[in-house]
């Protein structure tokens, strides 16, 4: 396994998913979430300057941990690692991806809903999951019954949390943190309002179990 995964996913109890559009935006995100308590962010790749703005974060609040989410092919897996990306998160995963992340030597988060791609995960020798959609895949309840056959795997469950539900997830033994979209939505980017987003970061940043 590579100990560098659960090293990151430690080091708060949620990861923001953020898509960023604007690039001074996105560096203001990403200190507002700083100063918050929260230095993890997954910035996902889903708009053309994702990985201008992961640079830029990256050089902006360099004690952060800026990683990519929705990393869907082995050139974007090279792409986060030049851009200073320090882990990389898929939404799903395949043998070309757990590839692309070994040879980018990037700690590699990748995306599991069923059973079957978690023990392909464990086949490439990974041991830490996205499980992803948390919520409409299964919930927390999927992830206390997965903690039988698969009790020394650990997940960040994303997908339909909120700062009100992240404790269910929170409080099982195999959950290291929760990952989310609520810190930084539509609205709070429209109206660029930094101060709610590092309040709410400041609230997540204090969720536990
Ligand atoms: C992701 O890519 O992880 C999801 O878009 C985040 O899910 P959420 O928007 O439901 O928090």
């Amino acid at each position: 396994a590579d100990p560098r995964v659960r090293a990151v996913l430690k080091l708060a109890p949620v990861i923001p998913v953020f898509t960023p559009d604007d690039i001074d935006d996105a560096v203001q995100v990403a200190q507002a979430l700083f100063r918050g308590g929260l230095p993890v962010i997954e910035v996902t790749l889903r708009t053309p300057r994702a990985l201008e703005a992961i640079k830029a974060m990256v050089e902006a609040v360099p004690d952060a941990v800026i990683g990519a989410g929705t990393v869907l092919d082995a050139a974007q897996m090279q792409a986060v690692k030049q851009a200073g990306g320090r882990f990389a998160v898929s939404p799903g995963a395949t043998p070309r991806l757990y590839a692309a992340a070994r040879d980018a030597d990037l700690p590699y988060l990748p995306g599991v809903a069923t059973g079957s791609e978690l023990i392909v995960g464990l086949e490439h020798g990974l041991d830490t999951f996205k499980f992803f959609p948390a919520v409409q895949a299964g919930g927390a309840a999927m992830l206390s019954a997965w903690h039988g056959p698969f009790g020394d795997v650990r997940f960040c469950p994303t997908g339909g949390i909120s700062a009100q539900t992240a404790s269910q997830f929170l409080h099982l033994p195999n959950v290291l943190c929760v990952g989310g979209s609520w810190l930084t939505t539509a609205a709070l980017m429209q109206t660029r309002d930094w101060d709610s987003v590092e309040r709410l970061a400041r609230e997540a940043a204090v969720l536990a179990g």
